[in-house]
């Protein structure tokens, strides 16, 4: 998928700007705090309905403006249609999505048309940062790539709240247990279905990752992702017996639950283990050790969405590549170019990017205004 064109109106720093996108390598240079990241959000926004850095929606509008638009038009692969994706936000909270002029209620719709890999140097926390990171990058690549999974991890997170809810409840009222053995029910269905997803997810990245690490460090380098489930081992586990785990795990520890007034158990208390050469990557791993994991994860996702979905996502490179080193950087620019990766990069200096790439498209970004060079 191509990204052509992109109208950003009233959104963070950017007043009223257009841009062209090249159909390959595009390069934004600026200094600090003049817009680039901004740009690649605008990008992201328009790929999930969602930000990035974890601002509230309403922070995105200009200050002292009433609304922002963003306006995207892109091109699948293979066809030579156009599609239009608008999203508009103003300060009362109206939210629209509209897709070839036609309105959609929910932002997940934009997964079907704009798809994108982003990696910055945040993406760091995904092995350092607590497990409630590591859970949110699964669900957050996840959800691009299957709706079921959206709808899945939203439902379930409701009976969560709910059944927490209950669970205080019944701390002192002792009658509502037939209602816990519904929510019981709920939990362990919707519950397994995401382990059962997320495992067979894994399945598919960690593989790719792996090869993408041996050709990073020649053959040196081992590298594994194992899902660290919070009832206990299920290796290859199909739905029914990750729910029959989950069906005595929550008979066994019902009273400790109802004490503690949590749920204590499920795939909201689920983690992710990054080895290396079966050294934990988080506890003893050099900050380059974890950096090229991270770059490992961000390849294979590109290949997990071209054999999903026959076509490329976009690649959003914010800032990451002067902390790269020439073999990791030149790596990259490779395999962005044999596939022809439609790709967005930020960076201070050119120099700090690539020499090689330079003759591609740049841009200069000053207080949100794009320069073509
Ligand atoms: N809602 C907003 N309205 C207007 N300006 C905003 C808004 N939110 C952020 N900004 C401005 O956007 C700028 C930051 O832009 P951005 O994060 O894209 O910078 P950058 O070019 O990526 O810089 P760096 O190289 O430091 O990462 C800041 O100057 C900030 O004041
Ligand atoms: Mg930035």
């Amino acid at each position: 998928m191509y990204l052509q064109h992109l109208h950003l109106i009233n959104y963070r720093n950017y007043k009223n700007q257009e841009i062209h996108l090249n159909r390959g390598i595009n390069i934004l240079i600026g200094a600090n705090g003049q817009g680039k990241t901004n740009l690649l959000e605008a990008v992201y926004y328009l790929s999930t309905g969602g930000n990035f850095r974890g601002n509230k929606d309403l922070e995105l509008i200009q200050w002292g403006q009433p609304y922002f638009r963003l306006v995207g038009q892109m091109k699948k692969e293979g066809s030579d249609r156009c599609y239009d994706l608008e999203i508009y936000l103003d300060n009362e909270k109206n939210k629209q999505l509209k897709i070839n002029g036609v309105k959609y209620k929910s932002m997940s719709e934009l997964h079907n048309y704009l798809r994108v890999v982003l990696f910055s140097p945040d993406d760091l926390k995904i092995i350092k940062g607590s497990p409630a990171e590591r859970r949110r990058y699964l669900d957050v690549v996840m959800c691009q790539m299957d709706k079921s999974y959206h709808r899945l991890i939203r439902d379930y997170e409701r009976i969560v709240v709910q059944r927490n809810n209950l669970l205080k409840e019944l701390q002192y009222k002792k009658q509502n247990h037939n209602q816990l053995a519904v929510w019981n029910q709920y939990l362990i269905s919707y519950g397994s279905q995401i382990i059962f997803k997320r495992i067979q997810f894994l399945k598919m990245l960690v593989p790719m990752a792996r090869k993408v690490q041996h050709e990073l460090t020649q053959q040196a380098e081992r590298f594994t992702v194992t899902y660290h489930c919070s009832m206990g081992a299920i290796g290859d586990f199909s739905v029914e017996q990750i729910q029959a785990l989950f069906q005595k795990i929550v008979e066994q520890k019902q009273e400790e639950e109802i004490m503690r007034g949590t749920t204590l158990w499920g795939p909201h208390r689920d983690d992710l283990i990054f080895y290396l050469n079966s050294m934990d990557l988080k506890r003893y791993g050099s900050q380059g050790q974890q950096r090229t994991g991270i770059l490992s994860l961000k390849m294979a996702e590109l290949q997990v969405f071209y054999k999903c979905f026959g076509e490329y996502p976009l690649l959003l490179l914010d800032d990451v590549m002067s902390e790269l080193d020439d073999s990791r950087r030149q790596y990259l620019i490779e395999m962005v170019k044999k596939n022809q990766i439609q790709t967005i990069i930020t960076g201070a200096n050119i120099d700090l990017i690539s020499e090689e790439i330079a003759k591609d498209e740049v841009f200069s970004v000053f207080e949100g205004k794009i320069i073509t060079k």
